[in-house]
């Protein structure tokens, strides 16, 4: 008998098992609860730790499954009319990696803007890539950085034939996503896989008033953050397996090497009730969502300081957008977002995803409700009178950064000894170091690349304001580690 959209097989081995309340010679420590601080136990009741359990035949193993784990995969892989899903427990950021891992071998290339989350530039170590680098775009009248275009895609192709794979952010951290038809047909045209973060699009296909997902535009393999929008607990993500290009044994075993041990069930099911959510009711709770979105951001747009860009603005960039992300440009406020950060935790219970210079993002959920839109538009009517800074001239810009790599990112990672000299004279070397300010969010500087005079200048003059530099290693900018 087939296994049907409308169950949870995962889930439902989980509950039974955990129904039973059997006694515990198995990890983890605290056995069902009875360990665990009072004080913990006591807001989240006792029912929870009966989820907390190993592998065993009753609930399967995700390193090797066979039973209600493989149906659960099998499951998320036709709802989202893939070859194959397999589910992971931490996080896209092990599913970046997985798909380098096993798409590549050591020593290829692979076409990429330098926006990408963290765990990209660690697969690209753990995978020994060279990275060819796109320049992002920058849109100064949004604040906001967008990943690269179409024909960026299919110049570096041209330049650099022997790239294996082109690896997009779609839809970015705003909700911006890309053309993402006409790059996949680009890639396959020139034989290239087409890798996709999709971290923040998990969504996508369940609603036909969100842009393209990955996966329908015939990307090859796709990451998602499950537990990003839809309703898995954190740390719940798949990836998917999407062509024949891929050797489907290979991500198995990378994804393994990837994972502990020791999954927590609790997150593993929630993975697999997100799945049935999302394919029973997606279409009427995202509709909803979307309704409160736009009903957000036409309040925001009322207001005088505030602004938070539609998805016309996008698509006239040629671009797509997620419009369940609020971004809320707060520029004209005097105030850096940090700071409406800070006001709307502190004065008003608001905590958003984040926030740099420019924006506030607020992310929206399968459990967002149009009452928390509300809060959050009369939270920002209130700031817009009470809060005033002086306005700043701040600038969202890029130096060039489709920079010469010398070496690849592991190499200098696992090989080579470092020194450090005055950024002032660091052009011409070799960086040995990441260093990522926010903003842009982006790494500016890359282990392996010839480091520029304009990397240099641009540094030196954020080492002057009051920036955020991700991976500095000293309490400031003077000096910069390079390969000796
Ligand atoms: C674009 C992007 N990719 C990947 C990740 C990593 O996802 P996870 O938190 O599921 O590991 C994030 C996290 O914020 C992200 O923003």
């Amino acid at each position: 008998m087939k296994t049907k959209q409308d169950s949870a097989p995962l889930f439902e081995a989980v509950y039974n098992h955990a129904k039973k309340r059997m006694v515990s010679f198995h990890t983890p420590g605290h056995k069902n609860g009875r360990s665990i601080d009072k004080k913990l136990l006591s807001f989240t009741g006792k029912n929870v730790y009966y989820f907390d359990v190993t592998v065993f035949p009753d609930v399967d193993s995700l390193h090797d499954p066979t039973k209600c784990i493989k149906q659960a995969q099998e499951l998320m892989a036709k709802a989202y009319g893939v070859e194959q899903s397999l589910f992971l427990v931490n996080g896209s950021s092990s599913g970046n990696q997985a798909m380098f891992l096993s798409a590549c071998k050591p020593g290829d290339s692979i076409i990429l803007s330098r926006n990408i989350h963290k765990s990209v530039l660690g697969g690209i170590i753990l995978a020994g890539l060279w990275p060819i680098w796109l320049q992002p775009k920058i849109d100064q009248n949004l604040d906001i950085i967008l990943d690269a275009e179409p024909d960026q895609i299919a110049e570096a192709i041209k330049k650099f034939p022997e790239a294996k794979a082109v690896f997009i952010t779609s839809p970015t951290y705003n909700g911006v996503t890309s053309d993402l038809l006409e790059i996949a047909n680009i890639c396959h045209k020139n034989n290239k896989l087409l890798l996709v973060d999709e971290a923040h699009g998990p969504h996508l296909r369940f609603h036909r008033d969100f842009p393209i997902s990955a996966v329908e535009a015939d990307a090859d393999m796709i990451v998602q953050s499950v537990h990003k929008i839809l309703s898995a607990l954190s740390q719940g993500s798949v990836l998917h397996i999407n062509s024949d290009r891929i050797d489907f044994n290979r991500v198995k075993k990378v994804v393994s090497m990837l994972q502990t041990t020791s999954p927590n069930y609790l997150t593993l099911s929630s993975i697999d009730l997100a799945r049935r959510q999302a394919v029973l009711h997606g279409e009427k709770l995202l509709g909803e969502i979307i309704d409160a979105a736009e009903y957000g951001r036409k309040k925001i747009n009322r207001l005088k300081n505030f602004f938070c860009f539609t998805r016309e603005d996008i698509r006239s960039r040629g671009y797509d957008l997620d419009v369940t992300k609020l971004t809320v440009n707060v520029t004209k406020t005097g105030l850096s977002g940090l700071e409406i950060e800070d006001i709307l935790n502190e004065q008003y219970n608001i905590q958003v995803d984040c926030a740099d210079l420019f924006n506030l993002i607020a992310i929206m959920g399968i459990g967002s409700a149009k009452a928390d839109v509300q809060k959050l538009v009369n939270a920002l009517e209130d700031i817009d009178i009470k809060y005033h800074g002086i306005e700043k001239n701040w600038n969202l810009n890029l130096p060039s950064l489709t920079t010469e790599m010398v070496m690849t990112p592991r190499d200098v990672f696992f090989q080579k000894e470092s020194k450090r000299v005055s950024l002032n004279k660091a052009a011409g070397h070799i960086s040995a170091q990441t260093l990522t300010p926010y903003p842009p969010g982006i790494p500016i500087l890359i282990p392996g690349e010839r480091i520029t005079k304009e990397i240099c200048d641009y540094l030196f003059e954020l080492s002057s304001k009051d920036i955020r530099i991700s991976g500095q290693e000293t309490d400031t900018l003077k000096t910069i580690k390079v390969v000796k």
